[in-house]
């Protein structure tokens, strides 16, 4: 296994809005010495992101935007992120779509997490709607992220069976223990190299 010392690990910026329970899962993935990342920042549009608690408890530096105005704000971003040296980002539940610019910036460079098996159920609410069609098997999937919503290049998929019991919430809470283990994975494979 490839063991990384603290300066060789590429400096990493998450990009919530919400929970952040994955956010706080990658926090503890980078500590390890087989993690090829190292979270230096956290980027957010949403002030009341329950997942800034992380950033606070493992004092990562923390950017919180309005977004008032997309393309002024997608500078600002990009221009944090130089200065911080970022070179991978890792959207994890971060509920805005990145501009074709603001992606050329950082090409190959962005990974995202969704939870369905994509190309199926792009975009909200991926769980009800499988459900709703009485899928079998639901899952998640990483992927990098080009200009088109949850569309770039799939990196690695898990599935996961839908029982005939499931909500949409027992259901995402089971694709969720496996995002966790997803996401470190497809990290490793895709920045191991870099
Ligand atoms: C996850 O289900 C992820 O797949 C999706 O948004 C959710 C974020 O959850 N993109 P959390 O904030 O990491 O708990």
């Amino acid at each position: 296994m490839k063991k990384y010392n603290g300066f060789k690990k590429l400096k990493t910026a998450i990009f919530i809005s919400g929970k952040g329970s994955n956010f706080n899962n990658l926090i503890k993935f980078s500590f390890k010495k087989n993690s090829p990342i190292k979270i230096e920042l956290l980027i957010t549009n949403n002030y009341k992101a329950k997942g800034l608690k992380f950033a606070k408890k493992y004092r990562i530096r923390k950017k919180i935007y309005k977004y008032q105005d997309k393309f002024k704000t997608e500078k600002k971003i990009i221009s944090d992120l130089k200065k911080n040296k970022i070179k991978v980002i890792c959207l994890a539940g971060f509920m805005k779509v990145l501009s074709k610019n603001f992606i050329k910036n950082f090409r190959g460079k962005i990974l995202n997490i969704h939870p369905s098996l994509l190309p199926k159920y792009k975009g909200l609410n991926t769980h009800e709607r499988a459900i709703k069609n009485k899928d079998k098997i639901s899952g998640c999937t990483v992927h990098f992220v080009n200009s088109k919503i949850d569309s770039g290049k799939i990196i690695m998929q898990k599935k996961v069976r839908i029982f005939k019991t499931d909500t949409p919430k027992t259901l995402k809470n089971r694709i969720l223990r496996q995002e966790h283990m997803l996401y470190p994975k497809a990290i490793q494979k895709v920045f191991s190299s870099l």
